[in-house]
C-alpha cells in the first residue's frame, strides 16, 4: 500500500556526518523554507492559469546575476537579503548603473529547450535567467502556487525580488507557494536556469543524450481554496483485487474534515474523516455484486474510471485504472495472468528537440503501439506527465526510471539524497497511473560496494514509498567462455532481472548470436532492457555493413532469435524507438551528433528493422516455460 509522502528518517548513511549536515542546512536554507511545498499532484484537474508562451532571457555564463565580484551569493550574502542582481530591477534614477533589462531582452518559448530554439545556445551549458511578467487577481480566501513541471538542471526561483527557493533534478516536478507575495499588477517571476553537468549530479557528467537546456515543461498557476486536497492515491490493494485502498491529504492539519471518495460507475461512495495532521488513510471491499462489474486495466482494455474527491472546498475528478502487477517465480501477472511486455525504449525527444507537449508525447505512444507494443521503457529519467496519462488511455504498460546513469558519485551522501527526490518527486506525481507497473532505480552502474549501498538503499526506500508496483534496474551481465551471466547482486533486491544487451554491435559475431547462452541464478522475470545497433536512415548495402538499414535488420534478427532463448525471458524494450542527439555520436555523414539506433529517424523515417521487430511483436508465441 502507498504510504504516506513522510519525511524520510534513513539513517542508513554514516549517522553523525548526515545529522550534522542536516542541521547546517535546514539553518541556512530556513529563509525558503516558506515557500518550498510539498507537490500539488493531478493539476490538471485544478483551477489553474498558463505561464507557457514567450519568456524573456538573459544568458549569464558567468552568473553574474548570482554573485558579486567577490563571489557571494546576492541572495544568500546575509540571511534577510533574499533576492538575486537579475530581478528585473529597474533604475531608480538616471544615475544609477543598470548594465541589464528584461524586457528590453530577447524571448524564447516556455516549454521548450534553449538548444533547438537559439543557434547560439546549441551547445550552451550554464545559466540563462528567464522572466515573465504576469497579473493575478487572487480574491480572498484562496491560495496560489507556480507549478514547474521540470528545468533542467537545476532553478533557482523568484518572484516580485524575493526568492522562492531552489529545485535540482532535470525531470521532475516542484511548486512554491505565493499567495503572500503575488500582486494584482505587474508581477515577475525570474528563473535561474543552470544546465551545467555535476559530478555530484543525478545524472553526473557522462550521458548518452543531448543535456539540453531550460524550463522544458509547462508552467501553471494553480488556485486552491484555503484547505484544499494536495495529494490522494486511490488503488487496488496489493495482492487483493476486491478492495481498494489509499489515502487523502489535505493542505492543512485540519481534524475531522468530511472527505467523500466516490466512483459512480462502480456505485462506491465512501466517506472518511481527516484525522489531526489533515491527512486520511482508508481502505474498503468492493460490494459483492459490484465486484463481477469491475474491469481491470489492462493493455487489451485500457480502462479508467472517474473518480472524484470531495471535500467541504473543492471537488477533484480524477481518471484512474484498477489493475494488479506481481511476479510469481518467472512470471509476471497482469491482474493474475501471465503478461509478456513486447517494449521499446524511448527517450523524451521528438524529431531533433526535447518533447515538451501533448503532441509529441502522442506521436511517440503512437509510433510504440503501431510497433505492436504493449510497454514501454521511459529512459534514462522521468517524462511528462502527458506520456504517463496517455500510456494510461492506450493501454501501454510502463516503465519509469530515474537518472541514476553510469558512473554516479555512490559515495557522496548529496547525490544518493538527491536520487531520492528526485524518485519521490516521480512516485508522487504518477502514483495513482495504473500503466506504471515498473519504478527502475539505475541504468548500467559499474559494479563497487558503494553502488551496491546506494541502490539497495534507494530499493528499500521505494518499496516503503509505493510497494504496489515491481522495482527493477537495468543490471550489469558478463561473458564467461562465451556464455552471458546475469548475476548481478542488485538482482537479490529486485523484482525484475534486466540488462542490456549489445550483441553484434558493441562486440560479438551476428552470424552466431543466436546460438549464444545464457544463464542466471535468479527464478525471476528477466527483461532485455536494451539491444541494438545503428543504421543512418536511407543508407542501404550488405547485412554486413555496419550503418546500413540491412545491418540494423540483420542485428534484429538474430538477437531476437537469441532472446527467445533466455531463461525466465518476459520481455524486452530494444534501444530505441527513434534516433536521438548525443554529443558523443559524431561520424560525419552518419551520425552527426544523433545516437542512431532508432528504429525511425529524427525526421519521422522508419528503418527496416522497425518491420522486424513489428513483425515479431505480431507473431511471436511465447511458451511460458
Ligand atoms: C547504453 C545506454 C544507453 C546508450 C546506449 C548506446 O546501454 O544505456 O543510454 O544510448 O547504450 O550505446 O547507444
Amino acid at each position: 500500500m502507498l504510504e504516506l509522502q513522510t519525511v524520510d528518517t534513513d539513517l542508513s548513511w554514516p549517522l553523525k556526518k548526515m545529522l550534522k549536515a542536516k542541521i547546517i542546512s535546514a539553518l541556512i536554507l530556513m529563509p525558503f523554507a516558506l515557500f518550498s511545498q510539498r507537490l500539488l499532484t493531478n493539476t490538471g484537474s485544478r483551477n489553474i492559469t498558463s505561464l507557457d508562451g514567450k519568456w524573456n532571457y538573459i544568458v549569464d555564463p558567468y552568473e553574474n546575476g548570482y554573485y558579486n565580484f567577490h563571489s557571494e551569493i546576492f541572495d544568500q550574502k546575509n540571511p534577510t537579503s533574499t533576492s538575486a542582481y537579475y530581478n528585473n530591477y529597474h533604475a531608480k534614477n538616471k544615475l544609477e548603473l543598470v548594465e541589464y533589462d528584461f524586457d528590453k531582452s530577447p524571448t524564447i518559448a516556455v516549454p521548450g529547450d534553449w538548444n533547438t530554439q537559439k543557434e547560439n545556445l546549441f551547445y550552451y551549458e550554464g545559466t540563462v535567467w528567464y522572466k515573465k511578467s504576469f497579473d493575478y487577481n487572487l480574491t480572498q480566501n484562496k491560495r496560489l502556487f507556480v507549478y514547474f513541471g521540470a528545468v533542467n538542471y537545476k532553478a533557482d526561483v523568484y518572484l516580485n525580488g524575493t526568492k522562492l527557493g531552489t529545485h535540482e533534478g532535470g525531470f521532475t516536478p516542484f511548486n512554491f507557494e505565493i499567495t503572500s507575495i503575488v500582486k494584482p499588477q505587474g508581477n515577475y517571476l525570474v528563473v535561474k536556469v543552470d544546465n551545467k553537468r555535476r559530478i555530484e549530479g543525478v545524472p553526473t557528467v557522462n550521458t548518452d543524450w543531448w543535456n539540453y537546456g531550460g524550463i522544458t515543461r509547462d508552467v501553471t498557476l494553480i488556485e486552491e481554496p484555503d484547505l484544499f486536497i494536495r495529494d490522494y492515491s486511490i488503488q487496488l490493494k496489493k495482492g487483493n483485487n476486491t478492495s481498494i485502498t489509499g489515502f487523502i491529504s489535505l493542505s492543512n492539519p485540519v481534524q475531522n474534515e468530511k472527505i467523500t471518495i466516490s466512483i459512480p460507475e462502480l456505485k462506491i461512495e465512501k466517506e472518511v474523516q481527516s484525522s489531526a495532521d489533515g491527512n486520511a488513510q482508508f481502505e474498503f471491499e468492493i460490494a459483492s455484486n459490484i465486484q463481477s462489474n469491475i474491469r481491470f486495466w489492462s493493455p487489451e482494455s485500457p480502462k479508467l474510471y472517474d473518480i472524484f474527491i470531495k471535500t467541504s472546498r473543492q471537488t477533484l475528478k480524477d481518471n484512474i485504472g484498477f489493475r494488479t502487477i506481481e511476479t510469481k517465480g518467472p512470471d509476471i501477472l497482469l491482474n493474475g495472468k501471465p503478461v509478456y511486455l513486447r517494449g521499446i525504449s524511448i527517450h523524451e525527444e521528438y524529431k531533433g528537440h526535447r518533447a515538451t507537449n501533448e503532441a509529441d508525447a502522442l506521436a511517440l505512444l503512437t509510433w510504440a503501439k503501431e510497433l505492436g507494443c504493449n510497454y514501454v521503457r521511459l529512459a534514462h529519467y522521468p517524462h511528462s506527465e502527458y506520456m504517463l496519462r496517455l500510456a494510461d488511455k492506450m493501454g501501454i504498460m510502463v516503465w519509469e526510471e530515474i537518472p541514476v546513469y553510469w558512473t554516479i558519485d555512490f559515495k557522496n551522501e548529496a547525490t544518493y539524497n538527491n536520487a531520492k527526490k528526485q524518485l519521490t518527486e516521480v512516485i508522487t506525481r504518477d502514483k495513482n497511473r495504473a500503466c506504471v507497473i515498473i519504478w527502475s532505480m539505475a541504468n548500467e552502474t559499474p559494479l563497487s560496494e558503494a553502488r551496491n549501498i546506494f541502490l539497495i538503499n534507494l530499493i528499500d526506500y521505494t518499496r516503503k514509498l509505493d510497494g504496489s508496483r515491481l522495482i527493477s534496474a537495468a543490471q550489469l551481465t558478463h561473458i564467461e567462455n562465451g556464455i552471458g551471466i546475469i548475476d548481478d547482486k542488485i538482482g537479490e533486491y529486485v523484482d525484475i532481472i534486466a540488462f542490456n544487451e549489445y550483441m553484434g554491435w558493441y562486440g560479438g559475431d551476428l552470424a552466431t548470436t543466436p546460438g549464444t547462452k545464457w544463464t542466471t541464478p535468479y527464478t525471476k522475470p528477466v527483461v532485455v532492457s536494451e539491444f541494438g545497433g545503428s543504421a543512418k536512415q536511407g543508407l542501404h548495402g550488405t547485412k554486413d555493413e555496419r550503418w546500413t538499414e540491412e545491418y540494423q535488420e540483420y542485428l534484429y534478427q538474430q538477437n531476437l532469435l537469441m532472446i527467445q532463448k533466455i531463461p525466465n525471458i518476459r520481455g524486452l524494450s530494444p534501444w530505441i524507438l527513434t534516433d536521438f542527439r548525443s554529443p558523443r555520436r559524431v561520424l560525419p555523414g552518419i551520425q552527426d551528433g544523433f545516437n542512431r539506433k532508432g528504429l525511425i529517424s529524427d525526421k519521422g523515417k522508419k528503418k527496416k528493422a522497425f518491420f522486424v521487430l513489428q513483425d515479431f511483436y505480431k507473431t511471436m508465441k511465447i511458451q511460458f516455460d
